[in-house]
């Protein structure tokens, strides 16, 4: 049973203005979408909804406030028609709201691009609402963020998840409880967001693979030298885990220089850009006993080019026969580029929010869906 309504469960969509908040915070590079996981997840919804005839209101965030979302609606019309709304509110948006046919789709400008928005503002949320007759929350990857379009539309409007919101937490949920052997392989660049994940699966894990930035922190804490890497500035809480035999650090890593090196045998002026083929090595027997797995890439410095590591930890993973659950936007774009993507039990489309769903067993849009106002 599930804690909140479903769209499934609506009886009649034929004329209804349906808000469908969906995940658009897509990488964009010179106005082109690079990677567009995000729509192609949506798209079940959308067509659903049309086909019921509904009217579809998109609304969804880009990554900063001066983003706009004009080049992924370009990309959204590979797939569906959809007509972009430079604006988030004021006459502009209510009228082509109301001129909207049965089965159309609209997309409103980056919600970001209103302080009301990260400000949970009740106002803004007032605003919004006044566009629509049901809510959809389709965004299970935004819903770590405590902003009016998560938390307050669902007290505003009758509110369901989408598919994509349930598959989500039915798959996350299940994920929480890993059938052993489990592996936990975590990378990525920064280790304060992930503690709290690794203090949670820990003890069912067999092993904690630690590597990319969160290894080079954990380096530091055993007083390693690790030169130019990227550290970050976070020590509390690694002390009472740092020698914790579960846990398993990189023997060899990829340093900048082009040479590979054992990881406790760095100088001052090496930085570490990937793991290394020992430690790569070392992954392939876990990964081919191990009953499922929990990956969080990436594991080198991905956005300078260093995706070897990745690329050979995906490739192993795609053909073991555990049950494997991922997520994060880097390890998306490589599990795409390896045409991986069906060779999983799991991606979620869910970076920070799949981190927090899986650590703490709920998010904010979770528990906004749960106290949602009554369906119809
Ligand atoms: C993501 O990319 O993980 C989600 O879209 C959340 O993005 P945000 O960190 O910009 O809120």
């Amino acid at each position: 049973m599930l804690p909140f309504r479903t769209m499934g469960e609506i009886k009649d969509l034929k004329g209804k203005r349906v808000l469908l908040r969906v995940d658009l915070n897509l990488p964009i590079k010179n106005g082109i979408v690079q990677n567009d996981f995000r729509i192609r997840r949506s798209l079940p919804t959308v067509q659903f909804l049309r086909k019921k005839g509904a009217k579809i209101i998109l609304i969804a965030y880009a990554n900063k406030s001066t983003d706009s979302l004009k080049p992924v609606a370009q990309h959204f019309n590979r797939f569906v028609r959809v007509g972009f709304i430079p604006a988030v509110t004021g006459s502009l948006v209510s009228s082509a709201v109301n001129k909207l046919p049965n089965g159309g789709v609209l997309l409103l400008e980056n919600l970001r691009s209103v302080r009301g928005e990260e400000m949970n503002s009740l106002n803004f949320a007032k605003e919004l609402a006044s566009l629509g007759d049901i809510y959809i929350n389709e965004a299970f990857s935004n819903s770590h963020r405590a902003y009016a379009s998560i938390m307050r539309l669902p007290k505003l409007l009758p509110s369901y998840a989408g598919f994509l919101f349930e598959s989500e937490y039915k798959n996350l949920i299940k994920a929480r409880k890993p059938k052993k052997p489990f592996y936990f392989i975590l990378g990525g660049a920064k280790v304060e967001t992930k503690l709290p994940l690794i203090k949670y699966f820990l003890p069912v894990a067999k092993k904690a693979f630690i590597l990319g930035g969160p290894a080079n922190t954990f380096f530091k804490v055993r007083g390693y030298e690790t030169g130019k890497s990227v550290v970050g500035g976070f020590f509390t809480g690694l002390k009472s885990l740092v020698n914790n035999k579960k846990i398993s650090l990189p023997k060899d890593a990829l340093l900048l220089s082009g040479k590979i090196s054992r990881t406790d045998g760095l100088s001052r002026e090496d930085k570490i850009v990937d793991i290394g083929p020992e430690t790569i090595r070392g992954l392939k027997g876990c990964i081919q006993e191990a009953k499922s797995i929990l990956f969080n890439g990436p594991v080198g410095i991905y956005d300078e080019g260093f995706s070897h590591g990745t690329e050979e930890l995906l490739k192993m993973m795609a053909r073991s026969k555990a049950k494997i659950v991922m997520g994060g936007g880097d390890t998306v774009v490589s599990v795409t580029k390896l045409k991986l993507e069906n060779r999983f039990t799991f991606i979620s489309t869910g970076g920070g929010a799949m981190l927090e769903f899986l650590a703490t067993g709920t998010l904010p849009g979770v528990e906004a869906l749960k106290k949602a106002k009554n369906g119809f």
